[in-house]
Parts: structure tokens; sequence; C-alpha cells
């Protein structure tokens, strides 16, 4: 395992993190706890000292979980890193309820990385009115928390705002070669650095999408002197800049561990050639060229009077069809508003057509619909 220093940390984080979103289940829906307690530790007992949870993760299993794995001497091995669930947070009383919480689930003092949770525009505006950063100071003051962080899901200029709204240690970001430009993106990770601020990333392998065996893409890693696996060219290229610390990876069984592991050896930054870096940019614009549907995500169709999160539906099953990865995106429209708000399922459609109007690209938004309903099912 490669380790690297987080800015003036006094401490090495393994560059691979593991994340616990996506832990084995049973039949049940259930974390699988006995293979994922193993998968946990054999990940630790070779050199991953990072890991990763939330409050809701697992419908909230997750976090009672890692502090059951973490027995037997794991805790002191590793550097937990849990979060606020900035969505529940009505009050500094909430704030204090909920870390006290996380730590009994977690069954242990301190949390090492403490981050506000997903941060996007209201979360971080109801947040920042509530005086988070006081309490993220407190919390370091009288011992729960050693670092305050903050994981996001907005645009480049919300990134900003937060970035020098406070004197974070941290922030974790979904980054990838698919997402230069979006979120954070590549400009959000270089001006999190320069302000002094380490980097997790998570999503580095888009939610496992990167992964997929397709044909025209494995073409393109055909050109490479070297073969290697669509998931090890997507990981490489996280580790290969030199301001990511920890890449996290939701592995979902040991054979995924052993694989991350073993990239993890090479996970060197700027180890990647330019002939590398070339077919990054060709299989990028290859994924680009499945896109199904023409939706620059403007967000003109907005709002809709039946409460379907257009944009959204019309971005996931681009993305199954441009990984050809129904399944990942399937998980994730059904996480659609669920989390913060109301779903906006393509299902809801009720054809009034006020949005197409309103399009313009021109795209017929109740048949697209129609077919992002179909895709996906219920
Ligand atoms: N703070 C936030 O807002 C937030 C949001 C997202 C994630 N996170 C954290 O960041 C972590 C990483 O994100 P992520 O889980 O989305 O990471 P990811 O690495 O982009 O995706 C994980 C998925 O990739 C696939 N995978 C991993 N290794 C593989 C391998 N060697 N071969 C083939 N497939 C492989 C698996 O898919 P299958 O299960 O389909 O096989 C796995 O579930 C999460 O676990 C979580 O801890 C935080």
């Amino acid at each position: 395992m490669l380790y690297r220093r987080m800015n003036k940390l006094p401490i090495d984080l393994s560059i691979l993190g593991f994340g616990c979103m996506r832990l084995p289940v049973k039949k049940d829906g259930n974390i699988d706890e006995e293979q994922a307690t193993a998968m946990l530790r054999y990940a630790i007992d070779h050199g991953v000292n990072y890991v990763d949870t939330a409050y809701p993760y697992h419908n909230g299993e997750s976090e009672p979980f890692v502090g059951r794995a973490l027995q037997n001497g794991y805790r002191e091995k590793i550097y937990l890193a849990t979060k606020l669930p900035s969505w529940l947070i009505k009050s500094r009383e909430d704030m204090d309820h909920y870390l006290d919480e996380q730590l009994k689930r977690l069954q242990t003092d301190h949390i090492d990385f403490y981050l506000v949770h997903g941060l996007m525009k209201p979360f971080w505006e109801n947040l920042r009115a509530l005086n988070v950063t006081k309490f993220l100071d407190d919390a370091i003051d009288d011992g729960r928390i050693k670092y305050a962080g903050f994981s996001f899901h907005d645009d480049l200029a919300l990134l900003k705002e937060i970035v020098d709204a406070h004197d974070w240690t941290f922030c974790q970001i979904q980054y990838n070669f698919m997402d230069e430009q979006y979120q954070a993106g590549t400009e959000g990770l270089q001006y999190a650095t320069d302000r002094g601020l380490g980097i997790v990333i998570m999503e580095p392998l888009r939610g496992g999408m990167l992964t997929k065996d397709v044909p025209s893409i494995n073409n393109i890693w055909k050109k490479a002197p070297i073969r290697k696996s669509p998931t090890e060219w997507a990981l490489r290229w996280v580790w290969n800049h030199p301001e990511v610390t920890v890449v996290l990876s939701g592995m979902s069984n040991f054979e995924q561990i052993k694989q991350n592991l073993v990239y993890a050896e090479d996970g060197f930054p700027n180890s990647l050639s330019y002939g590398d870096l070339i077919l990054f940019k060709e299989a990028e614009a290859e994924y680009r060229r499945r896109i199904q549907i023409p939706c620059t995500g403007c967000r003109y169709c907005m709002p809709c009077s039946a409460n379907v999160s257009i944009p959204e539906c019309f971005e996931m099953y681009n993305q199954g069809c441009m990984f050809d990865a129904p399944d990942v995106a399937k998980y994730n429209y059904s996480f659609l508003g669920g989390m913060f708000g109301s779903p906006g399922f393509a299902s809801q459609c009720l054809e009034c057509g006020e949005c197409e109007e309103k399009c313009p690209q021109g795209i017929s938004i109740r048949e697209q619909l129609k077919k992002v309903a179909a895709y996906f099912g219920k």
C-alpha cells in the first residue's frame, strides 16, 4: 500500500480508502455482516487505514456495523471518517445530538475525519445560518472530532464559497476522468488544494459505471502498451493527481478489494504517460458519443407541475446508456430526490407538455420520459 500525507497533518493515509456505502448485502437487503466484517478487516490487514461511513448508508446500518467490525483492535489501526447528516439539521442541538449518537453507533470516543455530508446550496445556507463551523470548532476543542471537512455535490461556485468560509482540513469531492467539468471538477480540486485543503475522492469509478465491459471502450484501452482493466485505468487516473490523498472505493465483494489493493501498489502521482492520458480523452469522447437524450441540464423545463425531476431522469438514463450500466443507473435512480426531498420519477409525468414549450433543445420530453420510465421500471 502507498501512503500520502494530507497537507500539514503528521499522518500517512492509505491512498485506497474503504467506503462503507456499498457493503455486501443478504437477500433481505441487510448488510451481510460476516462477509463485510471479513472484507473490512482484510483491507485493513493489507494496509488500508482510512474508513469512510455516514449516518444514512445502508438505511442507517453502516455506522453500527462499522462500530462492531472495528472491535478487537481494528479501531486503533485506522482513521475513521463519518458525516453530519446535513439535511436533518434544524438547530445546534441537532448537530450535537447526531454527533453524540454517531460516537455511540461507532463505539468510539472520537471521529478522526468528520464531514458535513453532501453539501448542496440549501443545506449549506441552512447550516451556515446555524453556525455549523462553530459547532465543528467546539467538537474539535472537546475532542469528539479531530479534523473537520465537508463532502460536496453542487457546482463550482458553491464549492469555492464553502472552501473560503472556514478553515477546513479537507473536503471530499466526486472525481474521475468523466467528471473533470462536473460538480467541483478539476478547477474545484485545484481551488481547494491551493487553499490548503486535503482532498479525499469519492466515486472514482462513477459508482461502478467505469468498470463495465463496453466493447468500444475496451478497444481504446487495448491500444496501451500495458494491459489494464477499465477499473485499474480509472483508479490510476485519480491517483495520478498529486493533489489527491485518499481515493475511496465502495467495494462490494472480496475480489474487488483484492484487485484494488493490487492497483493501489502502482498508484503513484504523475505516473501516467502522455500516451495514456490521450487514451483517457478518447475514452471520454466515446462514452459521451453514447448519450441518448441531448439534455444539457439547463433546467429551463423546471419546475414540473407533476414534480418530475426531468434533468436528473435524463441524466441517469443517459448514464445507464453511456456506461452500459443499467444496474448502477437503476440503483442511483432509486434515490432520486428520496434522501433529500420528494421523489421525481419519470413515471409521475402527467403529459401536460409545459416543459416542452420551454426546452431550448427541442426535446420531446414526454416521449423521452416514457422511455426513461420503461428503462427503470418501478
Ligand atoms: N459524501 C458523499 O456524499 C458520498 C457520496 C458517494 C459516495 N461516498 C463515499 O465514497 C465511497 C466511494 O464512492 P463509491 O462507492 O461510489 O465508489 P466507486 O468506486 O465509484 O464505485 C463503487 C462501485 O464500483 C464497483 N467496483 C469497485 N471496485 C471494483 C473492481 N475492482 N472491479 C469491478 N467493479 C468494482 C462496485 O460496483 P458493484 O457493487 O456494482 O460491483 C462498487 O460498488 C462510498 O462508498 C462512500 O463511502 C460519499
